[in-house]
Protein backbone atom coordinates (compact mmCIF):
# COMPACT_ATOMS: atom_id res chain seq x y z
CA UNK A 1 0.00 0.00 0.00
CA UNK A 2 1.11 3.55 -0.74
CA UNK A 3 -0.55 5.44 2.00
CA UNK A 4 -1.90 8.64 1.07
CA UNK A 5 -1.25 10.08 -2.51
CA UNK A 6 0.32 13.22 -3.29
CA UNK A 7 -1.61 15.28 -5.36
CA UNK A 8 -0.69 15.78 -9.29
CA UNK A 9 1.12 19.07 -10.02
CA UNK A 10 -0.65 20.42 -12.73
CA UNK A 11 2.44 22.43 -14.15
CA UNK A 12 4.29 19.53 -15.51
CA UNK A 13 1.22 18.24 -17.51
CA UNK A 14 -0.26 19.48 -21.17
CA UNK A 15 -2.85 22.73 -20.42
CA UNK A 16 -6.54 20.66 -20.65
CA UNK A 17 -7.02 22.98 -23.99
CA UNK A 18 -4.48 21.93 -26.52
CA UNK A 19 -5.57 22.97 -29.85
CA UNK A 20 -2.55 22.25 -31.47
CA UNK A 21 -3.44 18.00 -30.91
CA UNK A 22 -6.30 18.20 -32.99
CA UNK A 23 -8.60 15.64 -31.72
CA UNK A 24 -7.90 16.03 -28.22
CA UNK A 25 -9.93 19.98 -28.59
CA UNK A 26 -13.46 17.74 -28.34
CA UNK A 27 -12.10 16.00 -25.11
CA UNK A 28 -11.48 18.64 -23.15
CA UNK A 29 -13.29 19.60 -20.08
CA UNK A 30 -15.25 23.02 -20.88
CA UNK A 31 -15.77 23.71 -17.30
CA UNK A 32 -13.16 23.50 -14.31
CA UNK A 33 -11.98 20.46 -12.80
CA UNK A 34 -13.23 19.89 -9.45
CA UNK A 35 -10.49 18.84 -7.12
CA UNK A 36 -11.47 16.02 -4.41
CA UNK A 37 -8.58 14.22 -1.73
CA UNK A 38 -8.01 10.83 -2.06
CA UNK A 39 -10.31 8.40 -0.33
CA UNK A 40 -9.39 4.50 0.47
CA UNK A 41 -11.38 3.53 -3.07
CA UNK A 42 -8.07 5.54 -4.37
CA UNK A 43 -5.64 4.27 -2.29
CA UNK A 44 -5.73 0.82 -1.74
CA UNK A 45 -7.96 -0.66 -4.45
CA UNK A 46 -8.89 -2.42 -6.86
CA UNK A 47 -5.75 -4.96 -6.80
CA UNK A 48 -5.66 -7.70 -9.50
CA UNK A 49 -5.08 -11.38 -8.74
CA UNK A 50 -2.08 -12.69 -9.41
CA UNK A 51 -2.06 -13.06 -13.35
CA UNK A 52 -1.02 -16.34 -15.07
CA UNK A 53 1.55 -14.60 -17.85
CA UNK A 54 2.67 -16.61 -20.47
CA UNK A 55 6.45 -17.17 -21.02
CA UNK A 56 7.02 -14.84 -23.95
CA UNK A 57 4.64 -12.01 -22.81
CA UNK A 58 7.42 -10.30 -22.29
CA UNK A 59 9.41 -10.86 -25.59
CA UNK A 60 7.74 -9.14 -28.30
CA UNK A 61 10.53 -10.59 -30.63
CA UNK A 62 8.78 -14.13 -30.28
CA UNK A 63 5.06 -13.97 -28.79
CA UNK A 64 3.25 -13.73 -32.11
CA UNK A 65 5.95 -14.98 -34.40
CA UNK A 66 5.61 -17.98 -36.42
CA UNK A 67 7.90 -20.98 -35.01
CA UNK A 68 11.37 -20.72 -36.10
CA UNK A 69 11.19 -16.90 -36.63
CA UNK A 70 11.14 -13.50 -34.94
CA UNK A 71 9.81 -10.13 -35.77
CA UNK A 72 11.50 -7.99 -38.08
CA UNK A 73 13.09 -5.15 -37.23
CA UNK A 74 16.52 -3.59 -34.86
CA UNK A 75 16.24 -5.81 -31.90
CA UNK A 76 16.29 -3.80 -28.74
CA UNK A 77 15.64 -4.59 -24.97
CA UNK A 78 13.33 -1.58 -23.05
CA UNK A 79 14.32 -2.17 -19.31
CA UNK A 80 13.78 -0.14 -15.93
CA UNK A 81 12.48 0.16 -12.61
CA UNK A 82 8.71 1.49 -11.11
CA UNK A 83 8.94 3.40 -8.24
CA UNK A 84 6.78 5.36 -5.87
CA UNK A 85 6.83 8.75 -5.20
CA UNK A 86 8.69 7.99 -2.22
CA UNK A 87 11.56 6.08 -4.51
CA UNK A 88 10.94 2.78 -3.34
CA UNK A 89 9.99 0.12 -5.92
CA UNK A 90 6.34 -1.16 -6.56
CA UNK A 91 7.04 -4.89 -6.89
CA UNK A 92 3.87 -7.22 -8.66
CA UNK A 93 2.81 -4.55 -10.71
CA UNK A 94 1.13 -4.98 -13.93
CA UNK A 95 2.90 -3.21 -16.97
CA UNK A 96 1.70 -3.59 -20.22
CA UNK A 97 2.94 -2.21 -23.63
CA UNK A 98 1.67 -1.66 -27.32
CA UNK A 99 3.44 -0.21 -30.07
CA UNK A 100 3.83 -0.05 -33.76
CA UNK A 101 6.10 -2.72 -35.81
CA UNK A 102 9.29 -1.63 -36.95
CA UNK A 103 7.65 0.06 -40.47
CA UNK A 104 5.84 1.99 -38.11
CA UNK A 105 2.35 -0.11 -38.82
CA UNK A 106 0.00 -1.18 -35.98
CA UNK A 107 -1.81 -4.65 -36.04
CA UNK A 108 -5.20 -2.66 -36.23
CA UNK A 109 -8.13 -2.63 -38.24
CA UNK A 110 -7.76 0.93 -38.41
CA UNK A 111 -4.40 1.50 -39.35
CA UNK A 112 -3.80 2.03 -43.06
CA UNK A 113 -0.78 3.02 -43.02
CA UNK A 114 0.85 1.57 -46.39
CA UNK A 115 3.70 0.45 -44.08
CA UNK A 116 3.36 -3.29 -44.49
CA UNK A 117 2.72 -5.61 -41.66
CA UNK A 118 4.83 -8.11 -40.08
CA UNK A 119 3.41 -11.52 -39.53
CA UNK A 120 5.79 -12.54 -36.66
CA UNK A 121 4.95 -9.35 -34.62
CA UNK A 122 1.43 -8.68 -32.77
CA UNK A 123 2.38 -5.64 -31.15
CA UNK A 124 1.49 -6.58 -27.50
CA UNK A 125 3.60 -7.28 -24.14
CA UNK A 126 2.84 -7.88 -20.49
CA UNK A 127 4.73 -7.98 -17.78
CA UNK A 128 4.92 -8.23 -13.80
CA UNK A 129 7.63 -6.38 -11.74
CA UNK A 130 9.95 -7.73 -9.99
CA UNK A 131 10.63 -7.44 -6.20
CA UNK A 132 12.75 -4.63 -6.77
CA UNK A 133 10.20 -3.49 -8.87
CA UNK A 134 12.19 -4.32 -11.96
CA UNK A 135 10.49 -5.05 -15.43
CA UNK A 136 12.23 -6.00 -18.58
CA UNK A 137 10.50 -6.42 -22.49
CA UNK A 138 12.35 -7.95 -26.38
CA UNK A 139 10.88 -6.38 -28.68
CA UNK A 140 12.17 -3.95 -32.45
CA UNK A 141 12.27 -0.06 -32.01
CA UNK A 142 8.87 1.21 -33.62
CA UNK A 143 8.81 2.78 -36.42
CA UNK A 144 7.94 6.82 -36.87
CA UNK A 145 4.24 6.95 -38.51
CA UNK A 146 2.07 9.61 -40.31
CA UNK A 147 -1.15 11.26 -38.66
CA UNK A 148 -3.52 13.47 -40.26
CA UNK A 149 -2.92 16.28 -37.79
CA UNK A 150 -1.36 18.70 -40.14
CA UNK A 151 -0.12 18.39 -43.60
CA UNK A 152 2.89 16.53 -42.70
CA UNK A 153 2.89 15.37 -39.76
CA UNK A 154 4.97 12.06 -37.66
CA UNK A 155 4.98 10.42 -34.44
CA UNK A 156 8.09 9.90 -33.17
CA UNK A 157 9.26 6.35 -32.33
CA UNK A 158 7.25 5.43 -28.90
CA UNK A 159 5.79 2.62 -27.17
CA UNK A 160 2.66 2.93 -25.09
CA UNK A 161 2.67 1.93 -21.60
CA UNK A 162 -0.44 1.47 -19.28
CA UNK A 163 0.35 0.56 -15.42
CA UNK A 164 -1.52 -0.62 -12.55
CA UNK A 165 0.15 0.33 -9.42
CA UNK A 166 -1.29 -1.00 -6.07
CA UNK A 167 -4.44 1.20 -6.41
CA UNK A 168 -6.20 3.02 -8.87
CA UNK A 169 -4.55 6.17 -7.77
CA UNK A 170 -1.48 4.85 -9.33
CA UNK A 171 -2.91 4.00 -12.42
CA UNK A 172 -0.90 5.23 -15.39
CA UNK A 173 -1.02 5.06 -18.90
CA UNK A 174 2.01 6.99 -21.44
CA UNK A 175 4.33 6.98 -23.46
CA UNK A 176 8.19 6.20 -23.95
CA UNK A 177 10.72 7.71 -26.28
CA UNK A 178 13.90 7.11 -27.62
CA UNK A 179 16.77 9.07 -26.80
CA UNK A 180 17.64 11.28 -29.72
CA UNK A 181 14.53 11.05 -32.04
CA UNK A 182 14.41 14.65 -33.66
CA UNK A 183 10.95 13.80 -33.93
CA UNK A 184 10.15 14.68 -30.42
CA UNK A 185 10.86 18.04 -30.83
CA UNK A 186 8.38 18.36 -33.45
CA UNK A 187 5.97 16.41 -32.18
CA UNK A 188 2.60 18.46 -31.57
CA UNK A 189 1.23 15.79 -28.71
CA UNK A 190 4.68 15.57 -26.91
CA UNK A 191 5.17 19.24 -27.41
CA UNK A 192 1.89 19.52 -25.10
CA UNK A 193 4.01 19.17 -22.19
CA UNK A 194 4.99 22.38 -20.82
CA UNK A 195 7.49 20.94 -19.04
CA UNK A 196 10.75 20.21 -20.94
CA UNK A 197 12.63 17.89 -17.69
CA UNK A 198 9.01 15.84 -17.66
CA UNK A 199 8.79 15.50 -21.25
CA UNK A 200 12.62 14.27 -20.74
CA UNK A 201 10.87 11.56 -18.25
CA UNK A 202 9.19 10.35 -20.76
CA UNK A 203 12.51 9.61 -23.05
CA UNK A 204 14.52 6.22 -22.46
CA UNK A 205 18.09 6.78 -22.31
CA UNK A 206 20.57 4.42 -24.33
CA UNK A 207 21.91 1.86 -22.06
CA UNK A 208 25.34 0.28 -23.19
CA UNK A 209 25.60 -1.39 -20.04
CA UNK A 210 22.41 -4.03 -20.58
CA UNK A 211 23.20 -4.09 -24.29
CA UNK A 212 23.84 -7.50 -25.62
CA UNK A 213 26.71 -7.70 -27.94
CA UNK A 214 25.58 -9.13 -31.27
CA UNK A 215 21.91 -9.49 -30.46
CA UNK A 216 19.58 -6.17 -28.97
CA UNK A 217 20.24 -3.06 -27.95
CA UNK A 218 18.88 -1.80 -24.65
CA UNK A 219 17.24 1.06 -23.57
CA UNK A 220 16.70 2.31 -19.94
CA UNK A 221 13.15 3.80 -18.85
CA UNK A 222 12.18 3.67 -14.98
CA UNK A 223 8.78 5.46 -14.69
CA UNK A 224 7.96 6.38 -11.12
CA UNK A 225 3.99 6.62 -9.74
CA UNK A 226 2.76 9.57 -8.10
CA UNK A 227 4.56 12.61 -6.73
CA UNK A 228 7.20 14.96 -7.35
CA UNK A 229 9.23 13.01 -9.92
CA UNK A 230 6.13 11.42 -11.58
CA UNK A 231 6.24 10.47 -15.07
CA UNK A 232 3.94 12.22 -17.32
CA UNK A 233 -0.13 11.03 -16.98
CA UNK A 234 -1.69 11.70 -20.72
CA UNK A 235 -5.36 12.54 -20.36
CA UNK A 236 -5.76 10.25 -22.22
CA UNK A 237 -3.64 7.93 -24.49
CA UNK A 238 -3.56 8.97 -28.39
CA UNK A 239 -4.73 5.87 -29.52
CA UNK A 240 -2.87 4.79 -32.33
FE1 LIG B 1 1.03 5.25 -31.05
Amino acid sequence: MTGRLIPREAGIHPPLFTPTYKTSVLRSPERALIAFDSSPSEETGPTFGHVKLGALDNDLLLNYARPGTSAIGERIIVHGRLLDENNRPIPNALIEIWQANAGGRYRHKKDGYLAALDPDFGGCGRTITGADGSYAFRTVKPGAYPWPNGPNEWRPAHIHFSIFGHSFGQRLISQMYFEGDPLIARCPIAQTIPDKAALDRLVAALDMSETKPMDAIAYRFDIVLRGHRQTHFENRPEGM
